[in-house]
């Protein structure tokens, strides 16, 4: 598929005075989508309470906005701990989701004020028991998702039929297991994992009611809600319908938590950069920009996620051309035997729902800088503002 797309619009003047008022590359972090795509998942999700995985853009103005819009936060280090405290996040809304700790981000976590961890094994519970009175514990289950390139089953998470004897080995430590967490998988195309992962969690949940009288209060399901990229996704109210469903079978008690990393940023963030230089190379345009899959495009790599490129052109004709980013390394590519119409150097290229798994993995390889991140329509953050001062 064809994931370029060539307009001449009114759009190509936005982008060229952000890069003229900043220099490229660029990313354009725009906080009106992160209010959008939280309150549709709100909507999708109602009763569901939303942990944004900040892993998936670790950004202050990301963490400003969805903090006023009552989000919780899903954090995996003290880096990312520090991050929320810079940000001034109630600690009360946060968990600890990285099963694998130590010590010290344990400590970490509740000096800040999380109290909330995920675990999936005998040794790091054991680490828990010096902090035994002050912590509430969610097991990890796994749930494989052959359907996904991104299976976060693997490396995490404890099979089925261990959750019993991790609950009773925690009660033998007096550790406080409160609940079950899974992660169905990253960037879902069906929602058919969650619902047999919710479907499963239900039968365990009863299961250690019946055998141990213990009440488990808290399900957490996880991340994986889908945006588009290059191929057509579900929408998420379409996505969200069965995992409705199956939720409404859950007893009354338990408190159901999600951790959407990329559906809440996805679409919140643009690339614009520009040709650096260009070269032909055969029959074939080699045009070389200054972002690549070393930076703000390592989503290519690491997140096996392709990006809906545009250019903006008024020239009809085409020809075969490669979109490589500018580092030494032959792998930067970012696009190849696209048909194109020819750039000239400085032109733009603009890269869509770029927000997740983006700037949080990108580096500077070759020391070219990374892109910098410009923040629009920040508004809530002056809410904020405005309520803090009213609060005095
Ligand atoms: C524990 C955990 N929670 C949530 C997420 C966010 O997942 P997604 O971006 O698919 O919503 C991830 C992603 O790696 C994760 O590992």
């Amino acid at each position: 598929m064809n994931h370029l797309t060539v307009e001449s619009t009114d759009k190509a003047e936005f982008y060229q005075q952000m890069a003229q008022q900043h220099g490229t590359p660029l990313l354009i972090l725009d906080c009106d989508q992160l209010v959008k795509q939280f309150n549709v998942l709100t909507e999708a999700l109602p009763g569901v309470e939303l942990y944004y995985a900040i892993k998936a853009l670790p950004h202050p103005a990301a963490i400003q906005t969805l903090d006023v819009l009552g989000a919780g936060f899903d954090i995996a280090s003290s880096g990312e701990i520090e991050l929320i405290r810079e940000q001034g996040a109630s600690a009360r809304h946060t968990i600890h989701t990285h099963p694998i700790k130590r010590d010290s981000d344990i400590r970490d976590a509740l000096r800040f004020g999380c109290t909330t961890f995920v675990v999936d094994n005998i040794w790091e519970l054991e680490k828990f028991v010096e902090y035994r009175h002050r912590v509430g514990l969610l097991v990890r289950v796994s749930f494989p998702n052959p359907n996904t390139k991104i299976d976060l089953s693997r490396k995490f998470g404890c099979r089925e039929d261990e959750v019993s004897m991790l609950i009773q080995k925690a009660q033998s430590l007096g550790l406080h297991v409160k609940g079950l967490s899974f992660h169905a998988g990253s960037q879902c195309p069906d929602s058919r994992n969650h619902v047999h992962a919710v479907e499963q969690c239900a039968k365990i949940i009863d299961d250690v009611y019946q055998n141990s009288g213990k009440l488990l209060s808290v399900l957490d399901i996880g991340g994986g809600f889908p945006v588009e990229y290059i191929e057509s996704v579900m929408d998420i109210e379409s996505f969200c319908a069965p995992i409705r469903l199956a939720l409404k079978n859950l007893p009354d008690h338990l408190q159901i938590i999600a951790e959407p990393g990329r559906y809440l940023c996805a679409p919140a963030m643009t690339s614009v950069s520009s040709v650096m230089g260009k070269a032909k190379r055969g029959d074939t345009c080699w045009y070389y920009l200054d972002d690549g899959v070393y930076g703000s495009y390592s989503g290519q790599l690491f997140d096996h996620v392709t990006y809906p490129l545009t250019l903006y052109s008024d020239i009809k004709e085409n020809e075969m051309a490669v979109l490589a980013g500018p580092t030494c390394d032959s792998i930067d590519v970012i696009a190849e035997q696209v048909s194109i119409s020819p750039l000239s150097i400085g032109d733009l290229v603009v890269g869509h729902q770029m927000g997740a798994y983006t700037s949080a993995t990108s580096t500077n390889f070759n020391l070219f800088d990374k892109a910098k991140i410009v923040v629009i329509n920040q508004a809530v953050k002056t809410v904020k503002n405005v309520l803090q001062f009213g609060k005095n």
